[in-house]
């Protein structure tokens, strides 16, 4: 499964980066007014820590308008991502830039209709929001479970990119389902690495190595 971290504050996608561990980035527009960063300045910013896809968020809501701010999203770096609404027009962006060579993020999906739609759409990733989902009495969990099983009848490349993620057990689900991608804040990555047992087993070596009186 790859791992994505959902932000746009550079100190922590340095961090994570630097782990080796980080597969790409995602944004939004709630997240670019949290960093307080300039747009196109911070996303160049990004573009360069990592390789991998780095989704930029349109805010228009008409093809034309999307198909422009596509246009200037895309000029940042080769692995801009754009990330598109699942309306008809954003499903009219997305299709048109795929057929472009065009990496495409179809965004806010909470239904497997609706992933439907955009693999049908050329998609490159489909971001069904979990915990927004559970927010509302839904169960996030099988929406993408729904969509796996729809993905795989017929062979579609579309990865399925797990978004509003909260916690580890949100991920360890999503690992267990196949989800392609999960992407997740700062905290919930670096939460995936603690285990009380491994600190308890730390603890306990470098005691017992101290007494031992030697270096390595
Ligand atoms: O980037 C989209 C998604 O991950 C947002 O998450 O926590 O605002 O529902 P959240």
């Amino acid at each position: 499964m790859k791992f994505f971290v959902d932000t746009a504050e550079i100190a922590d996608i340095r961090e994570l980066a630097d782990t080796g561990l980080l597969d790409g980035v995602t944004t939004n527009p709630s997240l670019i007014a949290k960093s307080g960063r300039d747009f196109m300045e911070v996303t160049a910013e990004i573009c360069k820590i990592t390789h991998g896809p780095v989704s930029a968020e349109v805010v228009a809501l008409d093809h034309e308008g999307m198909m422009r701010e596509a246009e200037v999203l895309r000029r940042i770096a080769d692995n801009v991502c754009i990330k598109v609404p699942l309306t008809i027009d954003g499903l009219k962006t997305c299709r048109k830039l795929t057929s472009d060579g065009t990496m495409v993020n179809v965004t806010l999906c909470f239904s497997a209709n609706q992933a439907l739609l955009a693999a049908k759409a050329g998609a490159s990733f489909i971001s069904p929001f979990i915990g927004r989902h559970d927010d509302n009495g839904f169960d996030g969990i099988d929406l993408i479970r729904d969509i796996r099983l729809i993905y795989d009848n017929y062979s579609f490349e579309t990865e399925i990119l797990a978004a509003s993620i909260r916690h580890p057990v949100h991920v360890l689900e999503c690992a267990r389902i196949g989800a392609d991608v999960a992407t997740m804040p700062p905290a919930v990555i670096k939460s995936l690495f603690k285990h009380v047992l491994t600190e308890k087993g730390i603890e306990g070596f470098l005691a017992d190595w101290a007494k031992t009186g030697q270096t390595i």
